[in-house]
């Protein structure tokens, strides 16, 4: 059991229907508790590691960490870089063994955005390893950089083709509606799934990607609240808009606010309902869980990719 790029799992996510979890990982136990509910629910998954987790945990902590989790579960997983700034990035990563990057030139105008994208895939390509492009900008905050409402734009689906014609990227993350983080909407959740169709007829069998994915589950938010914390307003993209977008031709769905809500919660709730609670195993076995629990309904309830690893 290890490492496997996304080819296969995008591609039968496509023709399935469903779409495969993208989980971001930053310690121990949150790879323990994604992999086991993988492995639990019998579904592809992708681990996916930001610039900001690598600061946090080393890459060579998570590297060792991603695989005594692939032997440990007896599971089979993509390792993908999440954001990747440049192509220095992304290089250093297929380097140490990544299966999987994201090179995200969102930033760049179009020209400038296929010039890196392309470095990439030639560099990925020669190693085994896919590659996700990005057309359009999400509101939030990617890895330090902040976009403002304003400066983000859907996808223009009169630019796709081109792009990865130019780029030969083998999947790519859009814009129609989601933002990063665990405030996403200010009035009713909407997506532009008119430009999802657009896009997904100029590419036909090709994986899309969706981030600022995470649905900010009101029970662990309300568990927050009421114990010390102070999300007001968080909201995020419902789940049956998620059901939607992975019947369609959304194949990789990115979920990270929703595993520090779940985290966080248990954290919160163990320290007031136990104020002697010294032991970080005790607390962090409560988020642990927490995760682990979520991360098995998303691949029941929200990505349909339960009993699809390796078929
Ligand atoms: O794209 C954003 C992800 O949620 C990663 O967040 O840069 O704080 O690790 P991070
Ligand atoms: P969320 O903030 O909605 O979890 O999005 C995560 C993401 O897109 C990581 O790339
Ligand atoms: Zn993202």
């Amino acid at each position: 059991m290890g490492l496997i790029n996304t080819k296969e799992m995008l591609n039968k996510a496509y023709h399935g229907g469903y779409a495969v979890g993208a989980f971001n990982i930053n310690n121990m136990e949150i790879i323990q508790a994604i992999t086991e509910a993988a492995a639990e629910q019998k579904s592809p998954v992708i681990l996916q590691v930001s610039a900001g987790a690598r600061k946090y945990a080393k890459p060579a902590y998570l590297m060792a960490l991603a695989k005594a989790a692939a032997e440990d579960a007896g599971i089979d997983f993509a390792l993908h870089l999440d954001h990747g700034a440049d192509f220095e990035i992304c290089k250093a990563c297929i380097d140490n063994g990544f299966t999987s990057v994201m090179i995200d030139g969102s930033h760049f105008d179009f020209d400038d955005n296929v010039a890196v994208t392309r470095k990439v895939v030639e560099y990925a390509h020669a190693h085994g390893v896919t590659v996700e492009g990005e057309l359009g900008k999400l509101a939030g905050i990617e890895d330090d950089v902040k976009v403002s409402a304003e400066d983000a734009m859907y996808t223009n689906p009169a630019e796709v083709e081109a792009f990865v014609e130019r780029t030969g990227v083998d999947s790519l993350a859009i814009a129609i509606g989601t933002s990063h983080g665990a405030f996403k909407f200010k009035g009713e959740p909407k997506l532009r799934f008119d430009i999802l169709e657009e896009i997904s007829k100029r590419l036909p069998e090709f994986p899309i990607v969706l981030h600022g994915a995470s649905s900010v589950n009101q029970e662990y938010v309300k568990i927050i609240n009421e114990n010390g914390g102070n999300l007001a307003n968080a909201q995020g993209v419902p789940e049956e808009l998620l059901r939607k977008a992975a019947s369609m031709a959304v194949c990789k769905i990115n979920i990270d606010s929703d595993i520090r809500l779940a985290f966080t919660a248990g954290i919160r709730q163990t320290f007031v309902n136990d104020p002697a609670a010294f032991d970080p195993r005790t607390y962090l076995s409560v988020s642990r869980n927490n995760v682990r629990d979520l991360v098995s309904h998303k691949i029941v309830n929200v990505l349909g990719s339960q009993g699809k690893a390796g078929k």
